[in-house]
């Protein structure tokens, strides 16, 4: 039988890339720069399958100049935001996500940023670093503590979730806001709030965790940084367009935000040039999920889906 034809668009883990090259007819894209629109449409006519990063973007532009031989995206991560579901269903295109294997790397990250954007790990870093470091004092470099604090979660997803496992570990008080309530069982005493408003109120600490839709685009606008407490810490390892730029900076000025914690902007790469300027701003360059233990279970999750799919069964990730 011959093999349903693979373009892996990046340079997956190792062990990805093995087990496809085994079972698969594929090319990999060894140069590890993101598709073009013009690469993917070209592969739409080339290969069965394809298993993209959220670096290559299926827009409904793109998709609709697709040739008839692409059968299904099987994305190597969990969000979907640079996919339009709707155009690649219309085409009959499977769409396939990883969740599930990510959400302990990503909270380990959140975790990193909540603690480094509280204790000022930039100007720390930066004046031992640079060795400006000349004297001590008890007023010198005092953050705001996590441990019992207030902490908001939007989105208490998966990642959301193993989020909150973390932050009971600094008997932290968890607030969430998210469509449905948890379950007793899921939310091991975390407070739900029936809006964001609600939840913002009490946030010293927020963690957004919900993923970039046309709906949650700017969510934390220069209205609701005002609803936070005077002094509190934002951290984002979903998706930049969950947050307003300028209206964060705003908010960092006027002191409403004591720090931010960031692993995902707007624009990427490359981020915002004006965060730089904030040693306020604790920033990491969307490496959530970037462990080589994820890597795998990343890779293997999408090999997994689209071994189901050629055998003529659902992949258990179909979207
Ligand atoms: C994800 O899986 O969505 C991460 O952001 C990495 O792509």
């Amino acid at each position: 039988m011959t093999k349903p034809r693979l373009w892996i668009t990046r340079r997956l883990s190792d062990a990805t890339l093995e087990r496809a090259a085994r079972d698969y007819d594929v090319v990999i894209n060894h140069g590890d720069l993101p598709g073009t629109a013009d690469e993917i449409i070209a592969a739409s006519a080339e290969y069965d399958a394809i298993i993209p990063c959220h670096s290559e973007h299926f827009s409904a532009d793109v998709v609709a100049q697709f040739s008839d031989r692409l059968k299904i995206v099987a994305n190597h991560s969990v969000g979907v935001d640079h996919c339009d579901l709707p155009a690649l269903k219309a085409r009959g295109i499977a769409v396939t996500n990883t969740p599930d294997v990510l959400s302990d790397a990503t909270a380990e990250i959140a975790m990193l940023l909540m603690l480094g954007a509280a204790r000022l790990a930039v100007s720390g870093d930066r004046i031992v670093r640079s060795g400006a470091w000349d004297s001590w004092s008890p007023a010198f470099m005092v953050g705001k503590q996590v441990t019992g604090a207030r902490l908001g979660i939007i989105g208490m997803g998966r990642v959301g979730r193993a989020f909150a496992a973390k932050a009971r570990g600094f008997e932290m008080e968890i607030h969430y806001f998210n469509r449905t309530p948890l379950s007793q069982e899921q939310a091991h005493g975390a407070i739900y709030h029936d809006s964001i408003e609600s939840v913002l109120a009490v946030s010293d600490f927020l963690s957004l965790h919900c993923p970039a839709t046309p709906e949650t685009t700017n969510l934390m606008n220069a209205d609701r940084f005002a609803m936070l407490p005077e002094g509190a810490v934002v951290v984002n390892t979903a998706r930049g367009a969950l947050v307003d730029e300028d209206a964060l900076l705003d908010a960092l000025k006027s002191g409403r935000l004591a720090a931010a914690g960031l692993d995902c902007f707007k624009a990427e790469p490359g981020g915002n040039p004006a965060f730089a300027a904030h040693d306020t701003i604790f920033m990491l360059p969307h490496i959530g999920s970037a462990t080589r233990q994820t890597r795998d279970a990343m890779g293997f999750r999408a090999l997994d889906n689209l071994d189901a799919f050629f055998s003529g069964k659902t992949p258990g990730d179909l979207l």
